[in-house]
């Protein structure tokens, strides 16, 4: 038998790693990290859109010297594949976020601690190698994201991730398997803290009842950019219109994204969200985009699309479920590498190099 969290030789592409996190995984974990909201459309469609995207090709470019470096808020970077902010990672490995950071150290990627994390958010800091950043669910008290705020500037985050576009969620398939979670895993950093009060009223929804009275608005972002010295950036950015007041309040860089399919289904793919984005924004922010990115080559169109980075969601799951860190460092390097050789067949030595006439018009 296979020693646990032992990678396969088998292991060459992120959908292997997603096969065997499948047969791995406890069923209702599975259906909780690769379920979509309603319908799962939107999931579905960042998978397929960046299939349906093709490049053209270019020969005999000179690459010597080629590189996949880059400078994002300050930072310089090796290349630009992040970690998205996915909650509770115990669910996939005992080691928790601490496993999957120090995995992503181990890949030169910068890692997100999501508000849901299993962790405590000071022992993580304690431990972490590499650089992090800072996932924040608005808290129905403001007090309370201030204290989380405050509790991530102290345990090292690099930068605070608002993310706006999940204050309510249809998600059928978790209802379904009447998905739970399992004793011992919870969202420690924010247990205590009061939760928006859910009222009944037959034929009236209790977003409209509760969940929706104490969400952010743009008028509460004075707020925040005044609350902290750290780089904010906006997630959850599904319309070129929020993209340009993010740029208005303050942000410092958005991320183009539906969640990953579990926000508001029917949402466009990322690829077809980040054209129209990029064109409103002219370059005012820097732009990241996830969902669906599996290959190198999803990376190089994400770029020309617009994108500045990317970020990898449930991948990273299914990696620390297979490999722990070592796998989540692999499934990093596995995509690095891919995205070199995109770069190579398409005549590019630095991310600069990628622009949008590398996408092939018919
Ligand atoms: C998420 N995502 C998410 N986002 C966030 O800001 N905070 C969170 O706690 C979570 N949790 C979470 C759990 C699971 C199971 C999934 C699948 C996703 C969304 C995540 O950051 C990202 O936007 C998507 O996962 C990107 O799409 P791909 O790469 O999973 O296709």
């Amino acid at each position: 038998m296979r020693a646990a969290f032992e990678i396969p030789p088998d292991v060459v592409a992120l959908c292997d790693y997603e096969r065997l996190a499948g047969a791995r995984l406890d069923p209702m974990v599975g259906a909780w990290l690769e379920g979509g909201a309603a319908d799962g459309l939107s999931h579905a469609a960042n998978l397929s859109a960046w299939g349906q995207i093709a490049l053209e090709g270019r020969l005999l470019a000179d690459l010597r010297g080629a590189s996949t470096a880059l400078s994002l808020l300050g930072m310089e970077l090796a290349h630009p594949l992040l970690l998205a902010p996915v909650a509770y990672h115990h669910l996939a490995h005992p080691g928790g976020e601490a496993e999957t950071a120090l995995g992503a150290a181990a890949g030169e990627a910068v890692f997100s601690f999501s508000t849901l994390a299993s962790t405590p958010l000071a022992e993580f800091g304690a431990e972490a190698r590499g650089p992090w950043w800072f996932q924040l669910y608005w808290q129905h008290r403001r007090e309370d994201s201030l204290a989380l705020i405050r509790a991530a500037e102290a345990a090292g985050a690099g930068a605070i991730l608002l993310t706006a576009d999940a204050a309510v969620k249809l998600r059928n398939t978790e209802a379904r398997i009447g998905f739970r979670l399992p004793e011992g895993v919870r969202a420690v950093n924010i247990a205590g803290f009061a939760q928006a009060p859910v009222r009944e009223q037959p034929g009236r929804s209790p977003a409209f009842l509760g969940a929706l009275e104490t969400a952010p608005r743009w008028q509460d972002i004075a707020w925040l950019r005044g609350a902290t010295r750290l780089p904010l950036i906006l997630k959850g950015v599904s319309s070129p219109r929020d993209a340009l007041l993010a740029a208005e309040a303050g942000f410092d860089a958005i991320v183009v994204s539906n969640h990953g399919g579990r926000a508001l289904d029917t949402l466009p793919a990322t690829a077809r969200l980040l054209p129209r984005i990029a064109d409103a924004l002219q370059g005012r922010l820097p732009i990241l985009a996830d969902g669906g990115i599996r290959r190198g080559s999803d990376v190089v169109k994400a770029l020309a699309l617009g994108a500045t980075a990317v970020m990898i969601g449930r991948p990273q799951l299914h990696a620390l479920s297979v490999g722990g860190a070592r796998g989540v460092a692999h499934m990093l390097s596995i995509l690095r590498a891919e995205l070199e050789v995109a770069m190579a067949q398409t005549g590019c030595a630095s991310l600069k190099a990628i622009s949008p006439d590398l996408i092939w018009r018919d």
